[in-house]
């Protein structure tokens, strides 16, 4: 693949003057200029109908857009990414996320092993656990049917089944409850266990690498918990099932590798809640819900692959980011749900898009001499309206938003859904166009107060449409944002796929623990701040 530095690209330069010559443009121009232009930029996709109309751009600034899309050979690093290449070059992986929703009898061979092959193993082990579960078929230490699941993970261990199990809830088992453990701190485990029994209770242990110490302390925590209740260390067989790539640490555990589901180190931890960490998920909505939630993923991923960028919405989606990003210097992007259902996906997201693009050197070790991953954020609307909105329409900083809305609701009720609906196209109008000063002086507003009542606008926004949330429509909505993000990482030219960063804190934090629990002088090695710290937090243990 080509090394030229980003900025020096003929696609960069010719954007950066393009920038020059059109960035100031209010959107209220483009659509005088160009009344059918919100019939002509949209795309859609896998359910999915984007209007990208409300963007300052051009027809020319698409078209230069693309352009540099093609010279990063986005194109070509996506077909190899699908065809198993090692393009994860800091761990030397292949990136086979969109292998975990390649239909059962499809195929692709890595290194002379068909991985759809292995994939759909697991997924049906996975649908006879389900089964076995949900009818009750399998059974506690005690002889009692299952009717509490806790999934103990953290990071894309977790982040994934928690959001998935909340947007799927109109499709789940009632009669099953859901907990997630997450956190090390203990509150987080006594209140998701405080009112189960553990003889109805299972737990789903989930960590790719079963190393991670947050999942692990929570692991041992539960299976205290069990025996302390139960009384028999037998009972851990009826319990505790694995999720994980690493069935000896899984023994060393003491969960029996025949009731672990495996995946594989091509799975990066964001990109895995479609594989066996989505075991909750099936539990939640049954196999065939899943299959569903898999389907909208393969969907979104052939989309991706097959369509010329000019009509590819993760492409496109993917290239505004780095237009607002890099030439307009902003700093985060919002999302913003309208399906209260959603209301985890934005903190999902985080996770998927900053821990992929928080990134400040060049796959070949460069330092990059641009910005490369925005902050994301996001609440459900219209929740965020009543609180950060003002910013964004009034406040010093560009924030491009994504707002996310429904044709139907999941729960009609008297006129909600489309009060709900109308705040969708309202933000979006309102931030593209704003108030003149002419406006509101025309509505007799006192002189004193015009200035604070003029909204500028030309806040950019992207509406994606769908008819309802369901589980393929969830699939292809992840698969979309996972396929943005990678078309702003192969523009930026980083490993979007691993995450040495979040390393270093763990280190740091495994050397601090035997300073808060010794009773010795603090380390003379700690910097003066950490040790004065340490040592009023020893004073307020107590
Ligand atoms: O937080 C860092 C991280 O490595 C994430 O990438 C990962 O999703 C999470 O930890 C959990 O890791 P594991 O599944 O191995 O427990």
């Amino acid at each position: 693949m080509s090394t030229m530095p980003l900025r020096e690209r003929p696609a960069w330069k010719a954007l950066a003057a393009h920038h020059a010559e059109i960035g100031g443009r209010h959107l209220r121009e483009f659509f005088a200029d160009d009344p059918g232009r919100g019939e002509r930029l949209r795309a859609e996709a896998a359910g999915l109908y984007l209007d990208y109309s409300k963007n300052r751009i051009t027809d020319e600034t698409l078209r230069l857009l693309i352009g540099l899309a093609r010279e990063c050979e986005v194109e070509q690093r996506r077909d190899l990414m699908f065809s198993g290449a090692p393009i994860n070059t800091s761990e030397h992986r292949s990136v086979l996320h969109v292998a975990l929703r390649m239909p059962k009898g499809t195929s692709l061979v890595v290194d002379g092993v068909d991985v759809v092959a292995q994939v759909h193993e697991v997924l049906d082990r996975m649908a006879a656990f389900a089964d076995r579960v949900r009818s009750g078929d399998w059974r506690g230490h005690t002889g009692k049917p299952i009717r509490a699941i806790v999934n103990v993970g953290i990071g894309g261990s977790d982040l994934g089944p928690v959001m998935a199990y909340e947007a799927l809830r109109h499709y789940t088992n009632r009669d099953l409850t859901f907990r997630f453990v997450s956190n090390v701190d203990s509150t987080d485990f006594v209140e998701a266990t405080r009112d189960l029994s553990a003889e109805e209770t299972l737990f789903i242990i989930s960590s790719k690498t079963f190393g991670t110490l947050e999942t692990l302390t929570n692991a041992h925590s539960a299976r205290d918990w069990v025996v302390g209740q139960l009384g028999d260390e037998a009972a851990v067989a009826k319990h505790f099932v694995a999720v994980s790539t690493n069935a000896e640490r899984v023994a060393e555990f003491g969960i029996d590798t025949a009731n672990m589901f495996g995946f594989w180190d091509w799975v990066g931890g964001r990109y895995s809640m479609d594989s066996a960490i989505g075991l909750s998920t099936m539990l939640a909505v049954g196999p065939a819900g899943f299959a569903d939630l898999l389907a909208g993923f393969h969907e979104m991923d052939e989309h991706f692959r097959e369509t010329p960028l000019e009509k590819n919405l993760p492409a496109l989606m993917g290239l505004l980011t780095v237009w607002y990003v890099n030439f307009f210097g902003v700093q985060s992007v919002g999302v913003m749900p309208y399906e209260q259902y959603l209301k985890r996906f934005p903190a999902y997201l985080q996770q998927l898009t900053m821990e992929s693009n928080g990134k400040h050197v060049t796959i070949d070790g460069r330092q990059v001499d641009y910005d490369t991953g925005p902050v994301y954020w996001g609440e459900p609307g219209t929740n965020g309206q009543h609180s950060f909105y003002q910013l964004l329409h009034q406040g010093t900083r560009l924030i491009p938003v994504d707002l996310i809305g429904f044709g139907k609701t999941l729960n009609p009720l008297g006129e909600h859904h489309d009060i709900l609906s109308s705040n969708v196209f309202a933000q979006a109008q309102a931030l593209a166009f704003g108030k003149t000063e002419e406006e509101v002086r025309a509505e007799g507003t006192a002189a004193d107060v015009v200035p604070h009542r003029v909204m500028e606008g030309n806040r950019p926004s992207n509406v994606l449409l769908a008819e309802r949330l369901s589980p393929r429509l969830l699939g292809a909505l992840i698969a979309l944002y996972e396929h943005s993000v990678f078309t702003q990482g192969t523009i930026w030219g980083i490993d979007s796929f691993d995450q040495w960063g979040v390393e270093l804190g763990k280190v740091l934090a495994v050397q601090i623990t035997p300073e808060l629990t010794g009773t010795g002088d603090v380390s003379a090695d700690l910097d003066s701040s950490t040790a004065a710290l340490i040592r009023r937090y020893r004073a307020l243990k107590g």
